[in-house]
């Protein structure tokens, strides 16, 4: 018979109690996070064991940040000689180095490098891609590493604060693309992430300075006794002491991954995202200015900007915001920037945001000390007028 209304017909043999389902999908995930030293001397077990725990026997993919290849012309070599060494591990081919920085992000360079990699190198869903790098690296590999085969494990080195701070704990990758941050990517945690702060020693003063701001952010958020803490310890960041730093990137790492592990959302369901608080215009600000402002640099700037906006509108006292950007700029950061002048331009990264979270705008903005409050509207005069007081 020939139905002309739209209505779809029944399959006769489809019982109708059973036609529809919902079933709970649930998949346990072992985050395994390491702080340690010397990670890649023969005689130090640690990343050994990470890489053997994944599925027995392994074959490792190894793949390094040029920068960090660069910096440190020993790391490369140091790093084959331990997979060779490693019971339990082989290597699949030599280290695989690519260009670091954002540039790893901006375009498919670095993505197609590991496709192939992992492609000409046998490299299976059982075996490794073991990334050390930045965040941008660790980013861009990641993405690739996911994609192959739906997805090959990885395990992350990471070699700058930001990345041992927070962007290495992440349960994120992607790629920057049609001139938005992070516009392709997937979620996939990492089999492990191991920190060795002796990475972070050829670091430029600009990028080691650049993890203090996420530790501020995630103090900010969270932890108030941290927050005064990383207010005393601002000459000792400064003077790039060692101690100091271990204390602020192991806390921060901390607090993020408590976040995502207790959090109740690590895979971003829901609308608010307060790990993000300060990003809508930090990531913004990295594409208007062709990433030449730093992720850390920006997210600086966003958090400045959004305390100055949560005073303005009485969420914040001024006192509390007059402490944030003391430290902020203590450690050496740059609050505004003159690309802020673009209001139009600028405040088109909150409805970029609002896409990139999905459903209503969510923005985090601080209040008091240790904690924070979800707003669902932006006045954009007083945006505008928040903007007008950083760039004085
Ligand atoms: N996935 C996430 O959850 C997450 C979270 C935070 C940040 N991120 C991303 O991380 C990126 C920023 O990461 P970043 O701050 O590490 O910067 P980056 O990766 O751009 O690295 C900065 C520079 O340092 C070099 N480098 C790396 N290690 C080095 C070392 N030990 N010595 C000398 N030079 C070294 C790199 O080659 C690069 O030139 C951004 O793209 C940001 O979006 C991701
Ligand atoms: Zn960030």
């Amino acid at each position: 018979m020939l139905h002309d209304d739209h209505t779809p017909t029944p399959a006769a043999d489809v019982d109708p109690a059973i036609a529809s389902r919902d079933e709970l999908l649930q998949q346990r995930y072992t985050y395994r996070l390491r702080f340690t030293e010397h990670a890649l001397s023969p005689s130090n077990p640690c990343l050994g064991e990470v890489l053997t725990s994944h599925d027995g026997d392994c074959r490792v993919l190894p793949v390094v940040d040029g920068g960090l290849a660069d910096a440190d012309p020993t790391f490369v070599q140091s790093l084959a000689a331990y997979l060779t060494a490693s019971d339990g591990t082989a290597m699949a081919c030599p280290p695989v180095i690519v260009p670091g920085g954002e540039a790893a992000k901006n375009g498919m360079g670095v993505f197609n490098t590991v496709i192939e990699a992992i492609n000409e190198h046998d490299i299976c869903r059982h075996s490794v891609v073991l990334v050390a790098g930045g965040g941008a690296v660790l980013d861009a590999v990641g993405f690739a590493s996911s994609c192959a085969h739906r997805g090959v494990g990885v395990v992350r080195l990471p070699s700058t604060t930001v990345s041992q701070g927070d962007g290495g704990l992440g349960v994120k990758n992607g790629l920057n693309a049609m001139g938005k941050k992070n516009f392709l990517g997937t979620f996939d945690p990492p089999h492990a992430v191991v920190n060795d702060h002796h990475f972070l020693a050829t670091l430029s003063d600009r990028d080691y300075r650049c993890g203090f701001s996420e530790a501020v952010k995630v103090a900010m958020l969270k932890d108030e006794p941290f927050f005064n803490e990383i207010e005393t310890l601002v000459p000792a960041l400064l003077a790039r002491d060692d101690h100091a730093t271990q204390r602020i990137i192991q806390r921060s790492a901390h607090l993020h991954l408590d976040h995502i592990v207790h959090g109740g959302d690590p895979f971003e369901q829901r609308v608010a995202r307060p790990l993000d608080m300060g990003h809508w215009s930090a990531h913004r600000l990295e594409s208007l200015s062709k990433h030449e402002i730093r992720h850390g640099e920006a997210v600086a700037i966003g958090l400045a900007l959004d305390a100055q906006y949560a005073a303005l509108v009485g969420l914040l006292d001024e006192e509390l915001l007059h402490r944030l950007l003391a430290v902020l700029s203590g450690i050496g950061f740059d609050l505004s920037h003159p690309l802020m002048r673009d209001r139009a331009a600028l405040l088109g990264g909150m409805e970029e945001f609002r896409q990139h979270l999905g459903g209503q705008l969510t923005i985090t903005l601080p209040s008091r000390l240790g904690s924070s409050q979800d707003v669902h509207e932006i006045d954009d005069k007083i945006m505008d007028q928040a903007i007008s007081m950083r760039l004085d």
